[in-house]
């Protein structure tokens, strides 16, 4: 019996089942009621005690391989041709996804952050990142011997040509080219010249937010900001407004969000003080207007600048900026849920 099995093994082994004909054809040979295999299981029946079990288990592997080749070729022929992919499959099924990566952590908060200031009538806007000296420093109001502009910070690639410091510089182009009302943010990569550590890198990113218009005031300004943290991260955080200096805005303020894991009550994050800095603003100082060519009579507006590596890091809980641009994809895999 046991040479009739493995006769039997080999020639199902051997035989390809190449149409829905001789796929019938197997199953009435092998599988069905007076095929082949039942006549071994009837008799099964009288193989001695001591043969058995190694002739059960033989006799089982048959069973399986012949059942497994039928189904495998009547998955393909069932039904016959016309209608074989209908049967094959449930088509009403969801289709099953596969992982194809995640959105960076940085495109995430980009995204959040122009969407939530779109539903203002914030409207979108790029410029260049190689910048000169005027849309970087000049228009925006930097006396000719300011700090910002000595080769400590500035990547200069010419002779009044930069890597731009900051996104302020679409906020030139932008004025230069639109009649107000302006209602824009500017997000994009910037430079500066800073030895690269946990808490700083030679590039980062910022999104750049201004509104010009008539009667545009100090107050638009702080309620369109308290707007924008409630939306970012939860309607009960707290914001407070610091005096600041930037040479492109009067008065200038820096914003601070109370706390997001100690909601206030000082820790290690937010060094104890219980708030956390996250952007600086301020209304547009006249000169920059004009020096846009937009009469600050008529007009006044205001602007904000964050960096969204430091949104992203209180979002996300990232203690180091560095992991955003190693490319590990142990840390970028994690976002895939956002
Ligand atoms: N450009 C400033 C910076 O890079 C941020 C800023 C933008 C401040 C707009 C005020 C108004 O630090």
């Amino acid at each position: 019996m046991k040479e009739r099995i493995h006769q039997l093994l080999q020639q199902i082994e051997e035989i390809k089942l190449k149409t829905e004909q001789e796929t019938e054809e197997f199953r009435l040979k092998f599988l069905s009621k007076k095929g082949e295999i039942n006549d071994l299981v009837e008799g099964f029946r009288q193989v001695s005690a001591d043969q058995k079990r190694e002739t059960g288990q033989i006799l089982n592997q048959l069973k399986q391989k012949a059942q497994e080749k039928w189904n495998e070729a009547n998955q393909i022929f069932q039904g016959g041709s016309k209608n074989k992919f209908s049967q094959r499959r449930d088509r009403s099924l969801p289709a099953e996804l596969e992982f194809s990566g995640a959105r960076h952590p940085l495109a995430i908060v980009e995204n959040e952050v122009i969407q939530i200031l779109n539903k203002l009538g914030f409207v979108y806007s790029e410029g260049p990142e190689i910048e000169d000296d005027w849309h970087n420093f000049s228009a925006l109001n930097f006396p000719p011997n300011h700090p910002a502009r000595d080769m400590q910070d500035t990547f200069f690639i010419a002779d009044e040509i930069a890597l731009r410091t900051h996104t302020s510089s679409v906020q030139v182009r932008l004025m230069e080219n639109q009649k107000p009302p302006i209602r824009a943010i500017m997000p994009g990569r910037v430079y500066r010249n800073e030895a690269i550590s946990a808490r700083a890198n030679c590039f980062f990113h910022q999104i750049e937010g201004i509104y010009i218009d008539k009667n545009v005031s100090f107050t638009d300004l702080k309620q369109t900001l308290f707007y924008f943290v409630q939306q970012l991260f939860g309607e009960d955080v707290k914001v407070r407004f610091r005096p600041s200096y930037f040479p492109f805005t009067e008065p200038s303020a820096e914003m601070d969000i109370s706390c997001l894991l100690c909601k206030g009550e000082g820790c290690n994050v937010c060094k104890q003080t219980g708030w956390l800095e996250i952007l600086g603003c301020g209304m547009i100082d006249p000169n920059v207007l004009e020096a846009s060519g937009i009469n600050p009579e008529e007009y006044s507006g205001f602007a904000f600048g964050m960096g969204i590596e430091r949104i992203a890091m209180l979002k996300f809980d990232v203690k180091d900026l560095r992991t955003y641009f190693t490319n590990d994809t142990r840390f970028l895999s994690q976002f895939k849920n956002y």
